[in-house]
């Protein structure tokens, strides 16, 4: 079964008088396993798209099916589940807390869930192995460099166990040698692990690495042409610290 599907989805904003076609009856499925990016310029629509995944938005027109069910039909307590279980948000701003540290920001969103303190650690402490960063669980963020900050953003994602990881420009903070080496950690977690990603990038040089690309140009996906999927190995990089 699908994790998600789009079927037909359309999103308009309303500027004053303008009205912005975002998302133009778009159709996308996102399987489990896959790993995704959506690529397109800037104001095409990727975080529109994303954001919907994730449901924190709703579209105008179409219908989006989460694990075979139309989010139309959930009720608001199925929706705070699938926000805070089914998917991993990651953002390019990292979105971490600057007092606690990377350990305490990787377990926030588990003291939602029924969880002993010693099952929260563990599973900080669990995935912050799985990004590389164990030896910095007691770091704060801003004794960690950008490529460090977004793994603890990745671990924080993958501490709730999440079927799907969605990633608005998780690369556009970080210099191009971090950038890759996020690529190459998404990956490897994603053959490894098994975790489902789709991110969204405007940066070529990264596409290099992923096999299923997506663009979209004012609202409207296509695939790339055959020819543009790179799938190269992902022998630049390991994880660094
Ligand atoms: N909340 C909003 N209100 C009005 N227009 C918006 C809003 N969010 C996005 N848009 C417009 O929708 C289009 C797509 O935006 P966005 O999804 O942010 O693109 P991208 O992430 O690819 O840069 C742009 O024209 C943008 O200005
Ligand atoms: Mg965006």
């Amino acid at each position: 079964m699908n994790i998600i599907e789009f079927v037909s989805v359309s999103k308009h904003y309303r500027m004053g008088e303008v009205n912005v076609t975002a998302l133009d009856k778009v159709n996308f499925s996102v399987a489990e396993g896959d790993f995704v990016a959506i690529t397109g310029p800037s104001g095409s629509g990727k975080s529109t798209m994303l954001n919907l995944m994730g449901c924190l938005d709703i579209p105008s027109a179409g219908e989006i099916l989460v694990l075979g069910k139309s989010v139309a039909s959930m009720s608001e307590s199925e929706l705070d589940s699938l926000r805070s279980r089914t998917f991993g948000m990651i953002f390019q701003s990292f979105n971490l807390v600057p007092v606690l540290t990377a350990q305490e920001n990787v377990g926030l969103p588990l003291h939602l869930q029924q969880l002993s303190r010693g099952e929260i650690r563990q599973r900080a402490m669990a995935a912050l192995q799985a990004v590389g960063l164990e030896r910095f669980a007691g770091f704060k963020p801003d004794q960690l460099s950008g490529g460090q900050r977004q793994r603890v953003a990745i671990a924080r994602a993958l501490a709730c166990r999440p079927k799907l990881m969605l990633a608005d420009e998780p690369t556009a903070s970080l210099d191009t040698e971090n950038a890759m080496a996020l690529v190459d950690l998404m990956k490897k977690l994603n053959t490894e692990q098994g975790v489902s990603f789709v991110f969204s990038t405007h940066d070529e040089r990264l596409l290099q690495h992923v096999n299923q690309v997506v663009e979209l140009h004012d609202g409207i996906l296509t695939g790339l042409p055959a020819a543009q999927k790179v799938a190269a190995p992902l022998s630049l990089m390991g994880a660094r610290q």
